[in-house]
Parts: C-alpha cells; sequence; structure tokens
C-alpha cells in the first residue's frame, strides 16, 4: 500500500511543470489524481499516460463556476475529494510604475483569486470526505524574501501565505481534519522556467548561470524536488503540520 493510497487529489497546473511531477508522484504512492488545467489536451494525454487512477478536467482557475464543476466532477469519478494542490501559476515581468497594467490582475486572478476560489469550491466536499485532508498551495521562494522586478507576482504568492495560514487556522480551531500548508520552490526546471530562459538577451546557459548563484546551493531544483514535498505535505505522515511554509529552494529564502 502506497503512502497516498485512498487520497483523492485535485491538481491545479496538473497538465505540465510542477504539477505534472505532483500527479506523477501521487499516482505511483496509490493515489488518484483529477488534472485540472487550461490546457486540456496536454492534461489528457498525462491523464492517459497514468491510467485509471488519473482523469483530466478543464479548468480555468479563474472561474469560480468552473471549480464548482472541477470539484463535482472529482467526486462523482473518484467518489470524494480529499486533496487540493494549487499549483497553476504564472509569472510576468513588472515594477509598480512601468509594468503592464494587465499583468498585476491577471497575475492576482490566477496565482491568489484561483486557490481562493478553489478552496471556497473545495473545502466543503473535502470536510463532507470525513477523513483526514489537506491543501497544499504552491509559493515561491519570493514569497519569503520578495523581488524587484515582478511586483504582481511578489505580492500575489505573499498573499497566499496569508490565505493558507488562515485555512489552517479555521480548519483546526473547528476540529476539521483538514491540514493546509504552503511549498515554496526556488528556480525549477519547468516550461515556466524555459520560457524566462529563452525569453531576455542572455543566452540559456547565462540565465541558468544567474539563477543558479541566486541558491546556496548554487544549482536550480527539478520539479520531483517538489513533488516529493507537496507529497509529503499532502500524506498523513504530515498530520500534525498545518500552516506551513515549507521551502524547496537550495537555500535561496535564506541566503545573505
Ligand atoms: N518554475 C519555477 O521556477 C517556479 C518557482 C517558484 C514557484 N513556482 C510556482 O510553481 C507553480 C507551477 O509552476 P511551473 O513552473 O510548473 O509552471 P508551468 O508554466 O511550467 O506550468 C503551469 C501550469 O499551470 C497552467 N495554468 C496557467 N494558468 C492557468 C489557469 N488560469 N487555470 C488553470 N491552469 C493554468 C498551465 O497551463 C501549466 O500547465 C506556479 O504557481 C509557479 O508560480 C515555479
Amino acid at each position: 500500500m502506497g503512502r497516498m493510497s485512498g487520497k483523492v487529489a485535485l491538481i491545479t497546473g496538473g497538465a505540465e511543470g510542477i504539477g505534472a511531477a505532483v500527479a506523477r508522484q501521487i499516482v505511483s504512492e496509490g493515489g488518484r489524481v483529477m488534472l485540472c488545467d487550461v490546457q486540456i489536451d496536454k492534461a489528457q494525454k498525462l491523464a492517459q499516460e497514468l491510467g485509471a487512477n488519473a482523469e483530466a478536467f478543464a479548468l480555468d482557475v479563474r472561474d469560480l463556476d468552473q471549480w464548482y464543476r472541477a470539484v463535482a466532477a472529482t467526486v462523482a469519478r473518484f467518489g470524494k475529494l480529499t486533496v487540493l494542490c494549487n499549483i497553476a501559476g504564472i509569472s510576468e515581468p513588472g515594477n509598480v510604475v512601468d509594468g503592464p497594467l494587465d499583468t498585476w490582475q491577471r497575475t492576482i486572478d490566477i496565482n491568489l483569486n484561483g486557490p481562493y476560489y478553489g478552496c471556497r469550491a473545495a473545502l466543503p466536499a473535502m470536510e463532507a470526505a470525513g477523513e483526514p485532508a489537506a491543501i497544499v498551495n504552491i509559493g515561491s521562494m519570493i514569497a519569503l524574501r520578495a523581488a524587484a522586478f515582478v511586483a504582481a507576482y511578489s505580492a500575489s504568492k505573499a498573499g497566499l501565505v496569508g490565505l493558507t495560514r488562515s485555512i489552517a487556522l479555521d480548519c483546526a480551531s473547528r476540529g476539521v481534519p483538514i491540514r493546509a500548508n504552503m511549498v515554496h520552490p526556488g528556480a525549477i526546471r519547468t516550461p515556466m522556467y524555459v520560457r524566462y530562459q529563452n525569453a531576455g538577451p542572455m543566452s540559456p546557459d547565462e540565465v541558468e548561470t544567474a539563477f543558479a548563484a541566486t541558491h546556496p546551493m548554487n544549482r536550480i531544483g527539478e520539479p520531483e524536488e517538489v513533488a516529493r514535498a507537496v507529497v509529503f505535505l499532502a500524506s498523513d505522515d504530515a498530520s500534525f503540520t498545518t500552516g506551513c511554509d515549507f521551502t524547496v529552494d537550495g537555500g535561496g529564502s535564506i541566503r545573505d
């Protein structure tokens, strides 16, 4: 019996990157997953690869009605919902004065309102399951130390910390067996990272060297390294852990 045996997870951003790595890890440890993403073709392809313990659902996390349908579809397909992984996110550069105005709105909509809608839609179903359940929200090293030129991203991820802690306290104080935690990655080799590597005037190798230098372990991370932390927090192994900030950043958030 795997550590995730009996768990049913709804994963946003499940089509690729960190979300896909989390889905693979959960299924490999005996759990079942609903892969929710705007990239439905990629989500369906991964679901097919993972087999009967996975299904895909088209979800734009900005739409609360779609969230209710995604939760209902998960319960209809797998009988319950016990894990919510809010992983979908975007990162667009821009400082406060000169950055595109719509970057602020889009980033808050996807990175902060999305997880809020998700928790709003999923918590009643998780509570109804009547068994230990967990929310894992993906923040960023930037949530803990901020960064220039990514004002909206910094704000969205820091806001998510407050949301997660509030849910953790709410559930604990009501005696509801639902934990809520954050995982904060450093730079991780995903399609998001590769897009960033190819966006500017520097070569991909130069970008990699520059990013590595911002992590005391002097490298960037792999999606599987984040997935292992997410699955730990989603599993009953983390039964006394709620409201925590779990970093997977090679020491990036504590550097000088
Ligand atoms: N890669 C990194 O270096 C890094 C570092 C710190 C934090 N993070 C965070 O980790 C999470 C995953 O990042 P990633 O690197 O895997 O990104 P990615 O771009 O590789 O994958 C993100 C996934 O989210 C989906 N998505 C985007 N907008 C969506 C929406 N509105 N509704 C539903 N799905 C949507 C995309 O289609 C994609 O499948 C994000 O929240 C990101 O902010 C990533």
